[in-house]
């Protein structure tokens, strides 16, 4: 089974990108499934169900978010009421949405988690505990297992990536917008990357216009930051694994630019 995952889409440039290559990308890769993190999809900051949308429409099947899941007051609704849009499964429980959305590849059941690290980010519940309990949960019918875990620092993803090596198909990070190269296969048979990246201008800071955020920083004034304008950055990772025991083959890196 071949999973494509799209690091955070950000803005319409994002979305733009997505819907003029994913199509053809899907085909030529001979991609089974694709999952990207929609938090950024609108205007830089959450998702709505028009976005949400567009990232289908584009061939995404499943979307995990992050820290900026709620920003638009619909997503409360609107990850609610449809199940292919997951948020951080270690949020308080009472909160809207699933952390986890099951879907089939062919016969194949596959699990995508999305959890969220604590480390410079709300302290939410554990997310090592709470991913023990949602794999306790799945049971050991489901052998293909994805995990989105959505934090800022690359020690605690590491560390999941090793937590949960040879429980789990793959470990892929985002949130940071930077791609990372240590892409590999972990001891026990997981696939991991410490950060996907993005699909967003390459001419931006974690995607919003460059002089805002530099005006920012260098004054200390409340600055008006927008998402940036141009040719776009699309982060990806294309992941092999064997659906009879949901034990990742390789990992590969595939980035390209859209102008
Ligand atoms: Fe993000
Ligand atoms: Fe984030």
């Amino acid at each position: 089974m071949r999973v494509l995952c799209i690091g955070d889409v950000f803005g319409r440039p994002g979305r733009d990108a997505l819907l003029a290559t994913l199509p053809a990308l899907r085909r030529s890769q001979a991609i089974d499934l694709v999952i990207a993190n929609g938090e950024n999809s609108a205007h830089g900051a959450g998702l709505t169900s028009a976005t949400g949308r567009s990232l289908f429409a584009a061939g995404v099947d499943v979307i995990t978010t992050g820290n900026h899941v709620w920003q638009r007051r619909e997503a409360l609704d609107y990850v609610e009421r449809e199940p292919r849009v997951i948020r951080p499964l270690n949020y308080p429980p009472g909160t809207p949405g699933r952390g986890s959305a099951l879907v089939r590849v062919g016969a194949v059941p596959v699990l995508v988690l999305n959890a969220m690290g604590r480390l410079f980010m709300k302290p939410l519940d554990d997310p090592f505990r709470a991913l023990d309990d949602a794999l306790a949960e799945a049971g050991s019918d489901v052998k293909v297992i994805l995990v989105d875990f959505h934090a800022e620092a690359t020690s605690e993803k590491r560390a999941m990536g090793f937590y949960l090596d040879g429980r789990v198909s793959l470990v892929f990070g985002t949130h940071t917008h930077v791609a990372t190269a240590d892409q590999q296969i972990l001891p026990k048979g997981t696939a991991y990357v410490t950060d996907l990246g993005m699909v967003g201008v390459r001419r931006s800071v974690i995607g919003m216009a460059v002089e805002p955020v530099l005006a920012g920083f260098t004054t200390m004034l409340p600055n008006h930051a927008q998402p940036a304008e141009g040719s776009v950055d699309v982060n990806t990772v294309v992941v092999e694994i064997d659906a009879d025991n949901g034990k990742a083959t390789s990992i590969a890196r595939l980035d390209y630019h859209v102008e």
